[in-house]
């Protein structure tokens, strides 16, 4: 099985990570749009364009099998499009993540945190209540986050203070859990925890999606087990200078796994 993520950046290997984690076996392409990173503060037209764009070439070019959108951006907004455009299975962030805080959350009060973009589509303040239609959601975006983990800067004050703001609704409102809406926020995980409260339980959507997939995987027989270690990744992005310094630092995934070159695929 050919696995293909797409993102807006090299923040979604922290999606892939998961993946490789726990199905080596398969077989792996990663193309991150660099080259029009952030998708959060994009309008969802435009994100859903470049998503689908890059999803018909995964599919189309690259022979993927399954296609993966790990930016939560995307998934809110061209999740539901792409799958009656595209006959390959297509898996979003937001749908495994909902399912589990729903059926976590003890005082039916969950909060999600992401970008602009991800908040304002309102997908898992919808798809919580969906599996749970008594849930209160409270959703905050939280933007700086993705500069932060962009630029390295996992702690400190400035990061600390941000965090303490943005989080300080979703206090007041005593959420018992909080999904990490954003391929970026799992970085910052000690920090969230730190301000939230160890009796708040995080959810990386990552985790959830990644054991969805698999289940749906074995439960078409599709499993091999040939391999037990993740072979080289073919790593497309649209701008090979605009990438962070996280990743550069070898902090998001063994660079040794990757592959990286530069395919413009925009008209
Ligand atoms: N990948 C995006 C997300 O998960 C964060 C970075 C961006 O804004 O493009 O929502």
């Amino acid at each position: 099985m050919k696995i293909a993520f797409v993102d807006s950046g090299v923040g979604g290997l922290t999606v892939a990570t998961e993946f490789f984690e726990i199905m080596p076996e398969q077989e792996y392409i990663y193309y991150g749009d660099t080259l029009h990173l952030p998708y959060g503060p994009r309008p969802s037209m435009e994100v859903k364009n470049f998503s689908l764009e890059i999803i018909d070439f995964l599919i189309s070019e690259k022979k993927a099998d399954i296609v993966v959108i790990a930016c939560h951006t995307a998934s809110a907004v061209a999740l539901d499009s792409a799958k009656t455009i595209f006959s390959k299975p297509i898996y979003g962030t937001v749908k495994a993540a909902s399912k589990r805080a729903a059926l976590i959350t003890e005082n039916q009060k969950v909060g999600i945190i992401g970008t602009e973009g991800t908040v304002k589509s309102k997908a898992y303040q919808n798809s919580l209540v969906n599996f749970e239609n008594n849930l209160s959601v409270f959703a905050e975006a939280c933007p700086k986050f993705v500069d932060f983990v962009e630029d390295g800067k996992l702690e400190g004050e400035e990061v600390l203070a941000y965090a303490k703001n943005c989080l300080k609704p979703l206090k007041k409102e005593k959420i018992d859990t909080l999904i990490l809406g954003c391929t970026h926020f799992p970085y910052l995980s000690k920090i969230i925890k730190k301000v939230m409260g160890d009796e708040v339980e995080l959810i990386n959507p990552a985790v959830e999606m990644a054991k969805s997939v698999k289940t749906n995987i074995i439960q078409k027989n599709n499993l091999k087990k040939s391999k037990n270690k993740t072979e080289k990744i073919d790593f497309m992005v649209s701008d090979k200078d605009n990438i962070s310094t996280l990743f550069w630092n070898g902090k998001l995934v063994d660079k040794d796994l990757i592959s990286l070159r530069e395919v413009n695929i925009f008209k």
